[in-house]
């Protein structure tokens, strides 16, 4: 599908760790404690405002991102994802493979979230994206084999519970890990 948001990342190493092909996405919820709204001026104002001064880039590929928003806002539901993941999950359709992902969130929460919150038993075993700082979650953390090149700042891309990539916290490259995780 076309969009006029695009993503530019620089790939580095070889084979991903699943081909998805064409993905369809059925339905998609997010949950954050304090929501922005990108149907109100002063979020967005305030959304601007977060990306850095020098990064024009980064600021246009917001403002394209929030035009597509307002056309279209998303369903987000306001709360702390502990109390809130099962319920939304719940909501997915049972038809549809559930993937519940998230980036640079975990280093606020102090309990971490556990794949039985969200787990349902009338449908397809839910898969688990995290892109989070290298010791957030300490089971991906003990399942690295390789170091970061980088900086302190960059995070893991792990699947599932294992690690299968290093990444740049605000995106632009990524490095796959030699043998990266794939699911059975
Ligand atoms: C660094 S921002 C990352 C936002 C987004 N994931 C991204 O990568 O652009 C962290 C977000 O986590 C949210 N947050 C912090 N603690 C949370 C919690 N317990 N439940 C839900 N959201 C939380 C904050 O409101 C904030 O929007």
């Amino acid at each position: 599908m076309h969009s006029p948001v695009k993503l530019r990342v620089d790939v580095e190493g070889r084979a991903a760790p699943a081909e998805p092909g064409a993905v369809t996405v059925a339905w998609r919820a997010g949950i954050d404690l304090n929501p922005l709204d990108v149907t109100n001026p002063d979020d967005v104002r305030w959304l601007q405002t977060l990306v850095w001064p020098e990064q024009h880039e980064r600021l246009q590929r917001l403002n394209t991102a929030i035009a597509l928003a307002q056309a279209d806002p998303p369903r987000i539901v306001r709360g702390d994802l502990n109390a809130r993941l099962g319920e939304v999950a719940a909501q997915a359709p049972s038809y549809a493979t559930l993937v519940v992902f998230h980036t640079a969130v975990l280093d606020y929460v102090l309990i971490r979230i556990e794949p039985r919150s969200w787990s349902r038993s009338n449908s397809s075993t839910p898969i688990w994206i995290a892109q989070e700082g290298l010791g957030v979650l300490p089971g991906v953390a003990a399942r690295l084999r390789q170091q970061p090149r980088r900086t302190p700042a960059d995070t893991v891309v792990a699947l599932d519970h294992h690690p299968v990539a290093f990444s740049a916290l605000h995106g632009g490259w990524l490095r796959w890990l030699d043998a990266p995780h794939r699911r059975p």
